[in-house]
């Protein structure tokens, strides 16, 4: 059993849930990610560790309140405990040693892209970082980001920062060279975006790919992905690709196979038939 230290809201529908985890805590590495088994029976979620504190020996999640599961996840307090937590799972992210790195953050996905900027700060290379909300609300890991170099923020209203999609603000960023790798996260037509501007530039970029999971060890096939004409599972030779190979149209359409179970799922948990009371 794990239990939860704090729950933190950091945006409408995104909380932040330190959990006691020591072995992953000590061992994780950027990029990776643990799968989060709420209670006996529940759906296993992929969660990516957003940070971690050895000495404290926990973990950071950050969950995006979008369906059943996730929402009973966010509901839980500090004292309550989550069953189980398997990880750390993934490959580390591909981290540079030396130059300049762009982080690229879209919504929650700028809590994936977090571990990947305080990788490449503790290697000395320098760190701009694009972050981007809906609005001002919705922007997060501002000033965890901070502490690790520029941070450019955008909203897509203009209610915050610059006025914008974060990819706006990564065209100019490119534009004036000097980028030796570009890591982006957030949602798939954003990293497919982003993805677009750098291809014609040469620019290396690593998306993290965000598939539908299940068991996390590569058996179930559940989050195959096509990388380069190649059938890959994300659970096991990702989460993380060179987004010049993906096959970004494939994702989205698999991505969207399960919404309707996902959203008949939500409909009965709002109708009473899960255990969780919902704003
Ligand atoms: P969102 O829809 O609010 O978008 C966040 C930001 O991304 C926007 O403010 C904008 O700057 C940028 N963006 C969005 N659409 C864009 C487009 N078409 N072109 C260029 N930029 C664009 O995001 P959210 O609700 O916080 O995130 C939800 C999505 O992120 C979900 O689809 C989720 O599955 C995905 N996600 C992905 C990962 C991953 O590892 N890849 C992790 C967490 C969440
Ligand atoms: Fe089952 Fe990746 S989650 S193969």
């Amino acid at each position: 059993m794990h239990a939860v230290i704090s729950n933190t809201p950091l945006s409408p529908n995104v909380n932040r849930l330190d959990v006691v985890a020591p072995r992953i805590a000590q061992i994780r590495q950027p990029g990776q990610f643990v799968i989060v088994l709420r209670c006996e029976g529940a759906e296993r979620i992929p969660l990516t560790v957003a940070d971690a504190d050895p000495v404290r020996g926990t973990i950071t999640l950050v969950i995006q309140a979008v369906g059943k599961s996730t929402r009973e996840l966010v509901a839980l307090k500090a004292g309550e405990t989550i069953a189980g937590i398997a990880g750390p799972l993934g490959k580390p992210t591909e981290l540079i040693s030396t130059g300049r790195a762009l982080c690229i953050g879209g919504g929650v996905g700028t809590a994936v892209v977090h571990p990947i900027a305080q990788g490449l700060h503790r290697r000395g290379v320098s760190v701009l970082s694009i972050i981007g909300g809906r609005s001002r609300e919705w922007v997060i890991f501002e000033n965890e980001l901070r502490q690790l170099g520029d941070v450019t923020v955008c909203t897509d209203d203009g209610s915050y920062g610059r006025h914008g999609f974060v990819t706006d603000a990564a065209k100019d960023a490119l534009a004036q060279g000097g980028i030796d790798v570009v890591y982006a996260v957030g949602p798939v037509p954003m990293m497919r975006a982003v993805v677009n501007l750098t291809r014609p530039l040469g620019v290396h970029t690593i998306v993290s790919l965000n598939p539908v999971m299940v068991d996390g060890t590569g058996m179930c096939g559940g989050c195959r992905v096509a990388v380069g004409g190649q059938t890959l599972f994300a659970c096991v030779d990702g989460p993380e690709f060179d987004g010049h190979q993906v096959d970004f149209e494939l994702l989205m359409d698999r991505l969207s196979t399960y919404r309707v179970f996902e959203q008949q799922a939500l409909a009965a948990c709002q109708e009473g038939a899960c255990k969780v009371g919902l704003a």
